[in-house]
């Protein structure tokens, strides 16, 4: 499914009763929560109130960047990740910790007799995204789209065949989208699974139009339990989700630009 994402709450879902409460949380099992923060929303005003949301540890990792815009990016990534926990949960956000995995990937250490949740972040030029589920492994990529990209020498490398025959039919004009399109499925893909790019890109598939998945041999996986997303989130970004799940019809996902006033409100409660 390509979604175009706006402002039209018309059709907002859970994310709109938030933020929990009273011991009820708005995850749960068969929902993933996802939101995006463009970096040309934030104000200078605004950055001390999203570094509030890090702990210092984090901080201390942003300050290590040589760009600026990397820390910038950075620090909007892990703010969202810390707000999105917290709107959904109801904790402190800079209550959570995580451990990190084999291939790197962190995993949130939750609560002691609540909900295994499972969340995921991504971050590129000008935008950083985070999703979050309950149980089953969630990834989510987002890219910027770099319009002079040598798009086929790099699908020469990384995609598999029936990928690299797409994006050598698509027109000129859209060959950066396709290829972009492919990538972030199989990035969320790798990082839901967890294992980044010790995984090779090439031993599975997508196909656009249906957003199915398909595994070599090797990969001992079932297309059928997975369900896809991607986005388009601006003319230069776009985003894909990746879920395992028993059964991906029953899933609801709700993926709306990160609410910038509850992320600074909550840091200056
Ligand atoms: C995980 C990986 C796919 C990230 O891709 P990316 O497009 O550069 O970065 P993204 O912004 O989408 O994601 C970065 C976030 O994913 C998370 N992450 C890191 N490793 C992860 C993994 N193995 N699986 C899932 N998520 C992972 C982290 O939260 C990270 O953000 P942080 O460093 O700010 O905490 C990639 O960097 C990777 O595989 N790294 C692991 C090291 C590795 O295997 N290297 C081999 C190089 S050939």
């Amino acid at each position: 499914m390509n979604r175009t994402l706006g402002s039209d709450r018309a059709n907002a879902g859970f994310l709109s009763h938030g933020p929990a409460g009273g011991g009820k949380t708005l995850i749960g099992h068969d929902r993933v929560a996802a939101w995006w923060l463009s970096l040309d929303r934030i104000g200078e005003e605004d950055w001390a109130g999203l570094e509030a949301l890090l702990i210092d540890e984090e901080l201390e990792r942003a300050d290590r960047f040589h760009f600026h815009r990397d820390r910038e990016v950075y620090i909007a990534a892990h703010a969202i990740c810390r707000g999105l926990l917290s709107y959904c949960i109801g904790e402190a956000p800079q209550s959570w910790r995580f451990s990190v995995e084999d291939h790197g990937k962190p995993e949130l250490i939750s609560p002691a007799g609540g909900p295994r949740i499972r969340v995921n972040i991504s971050h590129t030029r000008g935008l950083a995204a985070v999703a979050l589920t309950v149980d089953h492994d969630i990834g989510v990529d987002v890219e910027w789209l770099q319009r002079d990209a040598p798009t086929e020498k790099l699908a020469e490398r990384v995609f598999a065949e029936p990928e690299r025959r797409t994006l050598a039919a698509a027109p000129n004009a859209s060959k950066i989208d396709t290829f972009l399109t492919f990538w972030t499925l199989k990035e969320a893909y790798v990082k839901a699974i967890g294992k980044g790019l010790s995984q090779p890109l090439d031993a599975f598939s997508f196909d656009l139009e249906s957003l199915r998945i398909h595994f070599d041999d090797s990969l001992a996986d079932d297309p059928a339990r997975w369900h896809f997303e991607r986005y388009r989130l601006s003319a230069d970004h776009l985003m894909a989700l990746a879920i395992r799940h028993p059964e991906p019809a029953a899933l609801a996902v709700d993926t709306v630009p990160a609410p910038l006033d509850y992320l600074l409100e909550l840091a200056a409660s």
